[in-house]
Parts: structure tokens; C-alpha cells; sequence
């Protein structure tokens, strides 16, 4: 039996970057999606499709359907302390960070944030995400079993860090290559879940362990490298005195092996000339975090710098120093980081952050990213009258793309009306939502 199911409402998506490629942000007011087994089969005006008699409607006319978001950087054990008051990232990760993530020693524990996790994520229309778990091993199962029961696309792997930390926090360098092996058997590649070999950031690694996860990283090409990367002027200033000999922080990694095709470096605030363009051409991706860097008073992400080197660069919340895990938030504030920065941010260049651009930055672009036919089935489905503002704000408007600013600058997830995950129906009102989902 086939499962076809056409879904009506107003699209809006990006077939190319906005801001390299006129037309890129497709709109279709009273548009069509049809799904058949997980997979987008055509997208258009629905007075041109055919052939649809058989499929089963499901009218959300008056919505605006995007593609399913994509978090390029978020932290699951930090759900316990999102919006902690007063420090800047080495005391915060101190004062809030660590103690959270030593509660995820207890397993049963780490299960339930990871079910609170991905919960969530599906409510904010989040389908696809790069995620630190802890350096617990079962902190990254737990995780992946919580998204493997949902089928999300989710990225995600122990944390290696061997100094710099609580003890309890700490692994080995043998421990850690022994341990990301096993999982990258056990999950890598396993329905839409990856492995990424994760050492924390420079200043929690050996020398030893950066080189075993180069070893793993060159084991294991199609693995994702995934760390933090110049965030905030300490933690650099401290990197440069534990890594006398290196240029730049980027070398540090570098020189590991660990800055290659599928790196994601969160932040990228406090980088040279030279760095930038090293990371484009070794195919590295930096992860914007606009609502951490503002939380933590980091700095502010220039993205004009980035394009212009030719560095991709994904959206992404970084929870728990980020306050949100709405990316529809986090559009927002790109879009205000930006403006600090003397740079405009158009609503169609923040949907490509948050869709095509951060399947690009991630390297799965031809599965996800935007609504083109063979792509999975990942879209969400927003609805501005959640809220009698954003309905009343959005009522002012005349096009679809005004329609995504207001929602991009109002929204959040209160305006996820529903959310499709490779064809799976999470209907938040349940009237669509199909015996398999939510
Ligand atoms: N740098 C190293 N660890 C972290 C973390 O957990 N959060 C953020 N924002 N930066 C980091
Ligand atoms: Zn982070």
C-alpha cells in the first residue's frame, strides 16, 4: 500500500542562497506538498497538480508551510539551565554548565532530557540538529534511541574532555577513542542518525586526545567533527597560553587533523582573515549563534565576513547559553546581531540559515533543506493566529515573505502548528496527526 498524502497551505522555501542567486526563495501562495513514503514527490500551486485522487488532503489552508528547521549547534544536557544568570563563557560553564551535565552520570536521567529534548525540538519544527551530548557514552545512546523512535535526522556524540573539568567529568584519551568507536558502530549511518567525533573545545582536550580524535577523523571520513571554535576573548587569550606554539585557535584543530569537510566549529566570532579562508577551503562549516553570543556577551557573528571568505555557515540555537531552542527566535535575532553589525539579514537569507544553508553547512543537503521533489519529508507547518499579535501583525501584511519576517520576529514555538517529520504527522491539535505520531 502506498501512503500519499498531499498537503495544502503556503509555501515558502530557498532553491538556492538568497544572497548569491536571484529567485532563490520560492513562494507559492496557495501551494501544495504531496508526500509518498516519507519523500516529497512535487511541490507547486495546487491548481497544476494532477494526479491526486488517491492521495489524502490534509487542508491547512491559511498556513504558511517552510521546510523542516535545522539546529546546527545545541548542547541536550543544558536543558536544565538555559537562561542562568550573570557569566561570561569560562565561569558560566563552571558555575551551570558542569554541574548539568555530571547529572547525566545517572542514565535513567539522561533518557528523560533526552525525551524532554527531542520532544521539544519537533514542537519548534526542529527535524534535523547537531548536538553535544555529554561525555557520558549513554548520554549519546539515550539520545539516539530518543531520536531514532522519531525518526529525526540528528547528529550527535560523546564528549571527549580529558583536563579542565571536573573530574567526574573527564575521560582518557584511550577511553574516549575506545568509547566514540563503539558508538559510531552502534549509531553512524542508522536511519537518519550520524556520529560526530566531539571534543568539547581546545581548552578541555590533551594534546593526546585531539590527536586521537584526528585519528578517528581520519578513520572515519563520513563521521562530522563537531567542538566550539573563537568564542570569547578569555577563552582565547587561555588557548593561546595552553598552545604556545599555534598561530591561531583554528590551528590548534588544525594540526590535529580535525579541520576538514563535515567540521562544524560553533561561534567563529573572534577569527582572522586567514582562518576564514582556511575553513572554506578545507570545507568546514561554521554554526551563528546569535542568542548565546548575546546571552554570554561573546561578541556578535559577522556573516558578511563569512560569506565573502565562502565559509558555510548554519543557524543554531546552543542551548542551554542560547534561550531558546525555537529557531524561529533565533531568525529574529540573527536578524538583530546583524543589524549591530551594520548588516541586513532579509527574511529569505534566515530561512536559508536555518534550512538550505544549514543542510549545506552540515552536508546533508541531498536529504533535507528545502521542499524539492526526492528530498525527505521534513516541513512545518506555522500558524501567525496562535497568537492575537503575530495574527493581527501578519493580517497587516501583503506578501509571504513580509508574512515569514513578522513570524521570524513574533514566533515561536506557539506558532508551530505542526510538524512533519520524513512524512510523519505531529499535529499539535491532533486532528491530522496519523496513529504513528505524536
Ligand atoms: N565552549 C565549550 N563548551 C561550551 C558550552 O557548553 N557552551 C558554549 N556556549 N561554549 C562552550
Ligand atoms: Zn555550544
Amino acid at each position: 500500500m502506498t501512503d500519499r498524502t498531499l498537503y495544502l497551505a503556503s509555501i515558502a522555501h530557498c532553491l538556492e542562497d538568497p544572497g548569491r542567486a536571484a529567485g532563490a526563495l520560492e513562494l507559492i501562495a496557495d501551494g501544495a506538498v504531496l508526500v509518498e513514503n516519507g519523500r516529497i514527490v512535487e511541490v507547486g500551486p495546487l491548481s497544476r497538480f494532477s494526479g491526486i485522487e488517491s492521495a489524502e488532503v490534509l487542508d491547512y489552508s491559511g498556513l504558511l508551510l517552510i521546510p523542516g528547521l535545522i539546529d546546527c549547534h545545541v548542547h541536550y544536557p543544558q536543558l536544565d539551565i538555559i537562561g542562568s544568570f550573570g557569566e561570561e563563557l569560562l565561569d558560566w560553564l563552571e558555575r551551570y554548565a558542569y554541574p548539568a551535565e555530571l547529572r547525566l552520570a545517572d542514565e535513567v536521567y539522561a533518557r528523560e532530557l533526552a525525551d524532554l529534548f527531542v520532544d521539544e525540538l519537533i514542537a519548534n519544527g526542529t527535524t534535523s540538529a547537531l548536538v553535544f551530548a555529554t561525555v557520558h557514552a549513554h548520554s549519546a545512546d539515550v539520545l539516539f534511541e530518543a531520536a531514532l523512535d522519531r525518526d529525526l535526522r540528528l547528529i550527535s556524540g560523546k564528549v571527549l574532555m580529558d583536563r579542565g573539568a571536573p573530574e567526574a567529568l573527564l575521560d582518557t584519551p584511550a577511553r574516549g577513542y575506545a568509547e566514540s568507536r563503539a558508538l559510531i558502530e552502534r549509531w553512524h549511518g542508522r536511519g537518519r542518525l550520524g556520529y560526530a567525533i566531539t571534543p568539547r573545545y581546545a581548552l578541555t582536550s590533551s594534546e593526546a586526545q585531539l590527536e586521537s580524535a584526528g585519528r578517528l577523523a581520519r578513520e572515519y571520513p563520513d563521521v562530522w567533527l563537531h567542538t566550539h571554535l573563537a568564542e570569547n576573548r578569555r577563552e582565547i587569550d587561555a588557548v593561546a597560553e595552553a598552545f604556545p606554539d599555534s598561530p591561531s585557535y583554528l590551528a590548534v584543530y588544525e594540526r590535529f587533523g580535525l579541520l576538514r569537510e563535515r567540521s562544524v566549529f560553533a561561534h567563529c566570532l573572534h577569527l582572522d582573515e586567514r582562518d576564514c579562508k582556511s575553513m572554506a577551503r578545507r570545507g568546514a562549516a561554521a554554526a551563528f549563534c546569535p542568542t548565546s553570543n548575546l546571552f554570554l556577551g561573546s561578541g556578535l557573528f559577522d556573516l558578511g565576513r563569512m560569506r565573502t571568505a565562502g565559509v558555510k555557515t548554519g543557524l543554531a540555537t546552543d542551548v542551554g547559553a542560547g534561550t531558546s531552542l525555537s529557531m524561529l527566535r533565533t531568525m529574529g535575532e540573527a536578524y538583530k546581531v546583524l543589524k549591530l553589525g551594520d548588516q541586513v539579514l532579509s527574511p529569505a537569507d534566515a530561512l536559508y540559515l536555518a534550512t538550505l544553508g544549514a543542510a549545506r553547512a552540515l552536508g546533508i543537503d541531498a536529504e533535507v533543506g528545502n521542499l524539492e521533489a526526492g528530498k525527505e519529508a521534513d516541513f512545518v507547518l506555522l500558524d501567525a493566529d496562535a497568537t492575537r499579535l503575530a495574527g493581527h501583525r501578519v493580517a497587516q501584511t501583503g506578501t509571504l515573505d513580509e508574512r515569514l519576517f513578522v513570524l521570524m520576529t513574533l514566533g515561536d514555538d506557539r506558532h508551530v502548528r505542526a510538524t512533519v517529520v520524513n512524512g510523519r504527522l505531529f499535529d499539535k491539535q491532533d486532528r491530522h496527526t496519523d496513529s504513528n505520531g505524536a
